[in-house]
């Protein structure tokens, strides 16, 4: 799949808060990530994400079949599909390999897996006593958290963090971490 765009059209996929899906609006708007948001999709018709990109005006979609939403990435014309807090497994078709990215708000491959998402992972974190977090963004393969790491950045883990802060230090760097990720792989891409 080569690509006619000058900049990527992201397709965004999420179940949660959308704060990762605003933090890349907040980018692509003021240009600070050269890139733009084509669609937002959730399979929670409730996700909170989706109700933030419809009041941004952006094309939305309550979607749970893999198909459906392989076919509306398509339409949408997407050049790269973000995952943005997104809770399912999504089998990737051949024309989408190497172009969909994921960020886990830990040091992978510590940490991931099926069921790992939020508090949970820092949690897991504290209790296994590390010194130190941080995000990882990755492409994603037909594995939970798996896949060639793009960007990494670390935190400290401080004396008497609770899941709650470590989220707050790790989310900030997320924030850095996953538009520098994006930009990369489309530099790598049209690098062909
Ligand atoms: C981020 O922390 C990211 O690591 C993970 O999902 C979180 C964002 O979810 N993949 P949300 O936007 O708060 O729902």
């Amino acid at each position: 799949m080569t690509s006619h765009h000058l900049r990527p059209r992201l397709g965004v996929l999420l179940s949660g808060t959308g704060r990762t899906l605003q933090n890349l609006l907040d980018r692509t708007g003021d240009g600070r990530l050269r890139a733009s948001v084509a669609g937002v999709a959730s399979d929670r018709a409730e996700a909170f994400g989706l109700q933030r990109a419809m009041d941004h005006g952006l094309e939305t979609r309550h979607l749970r079949e893999p198909s459906a939403i392989w076919s509306w990435l398509l339409e949408l014309d997407v050049d790269l599909v973000v995952l943005a807090g997104y809770l399912r497994l999504l089998p990737i078709v051949p024309e989408f390999e190497g172009r969909v990215l994921n960020i886990h708000p830990s040091l992978l491959p510590r940490h991931g897996g099926k069921g790992m998402h939020g508090d949970r992972v820092h949690s897991a974190v504290l209790q296994a006593g590390d010194v130190e977090s941080g995000c990882t963004a990755h492409l994603c393969d037909e594995r939970y958290d798996h896949g060639r790491i793009l960007v990494q950045a670390r935190v400290p883990v401080l004396p008497g963090d609770s899941p709650a802060a470590l989220a707050q230090r790790v989310f900030a760097a997320e924030c850095e971490v996953y538009p520098a990720a994006i930009a990369l792989r489309w530099h790598e891409l049209q690098r062909g």
